[in-house]
């Protein structure tokens, strides 16, 4: 990718909407020599996200932006990126749907992770529709944003079988542990380092 340039990391910013396990998890992979990729700022829809807290303890900028007005709150998340000199985005639970107009000013610099193998199960209540499906696996995928929802490129996906009694809460421990080693592997890959 032609972002690598020069032996510097690349500044990132990760977005999310809650607990922000992946956000921590992107954060200590950022901090390897190997990785690709710096951490620089946090953007959170959601001021309550406890992922927030992840900002403090390792010092990284956070951005909390009203998404009422997406419109407004796109202009001010482009704005904060430029200022931050961000050239990556991954999303990292982040819960809102970006607008073709903010992909486009990224375009194919945009991770997202999704807690199914996708295509299957695009969108929310994941765990419980592939519970009530009776699939015998799910996962996780790490794709490339593109304007339509959960549908750009995979990069990769991991596969975690079903129990008999699993429930969609069981199923999101286990993916997400999944999930963990994933998101750097899809990193490290799309950089081919
Ligand atoms: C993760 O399972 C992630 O795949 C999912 O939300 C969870 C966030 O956990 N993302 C989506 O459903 C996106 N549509 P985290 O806040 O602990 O990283």
């Amino acid at each position: 990718m032609e972002i690598l340039a020069g032996s510097k990391k690349i500044k990132t910013a990760v977005f999310i909407s809650g607990t922000g396990s992946n956000l921590k998890n992107l954060i200590k992979f950022s901090n390897l020599k190997k990785s690709p990729i710096s951490i620089d700022l946090i953007i959170s829809n959601n001021s309550k996200a406890k992922g927030l807290i992840f900002g403090k303890i390792f010092n990284i900028k956070k951005k909390i932006i009203n998404f009422k007005n997406i419109n407004l709150a796109e202009k001010k998340i482009l704005l904060e990126l430029k200022k931050n000199k961000i050239n990556f985005i991954c999303l990292a639970g982040f819960m809102k749907i970006l607008s073709k107009n903010f992909i486009k000013n990224f375009n194919g610099k945009i991770l997202n992770i999704h807690p199914s193998l996708l295509p299957k199960f695009k969108g929310l209540n994941t765990h419980y529709r592939a519970i009530k499906n009776k699939e015998k696996f799910s996962g996780c995928t790490v794709h490339f944003v593109n304007s339509k929802l959960d549908s750009g490129k995979i990069i990769l996906q991991k596969k975690v079988r079903l129990n008999k009694n699993e429930t969609p809460k069981t199923l999101a421990k286990k993916i997400l542990v999944e999930e963990h080693k994933l998101y750097p592997k899809a990193i490290l890959k799309i950089f081919s380092l």
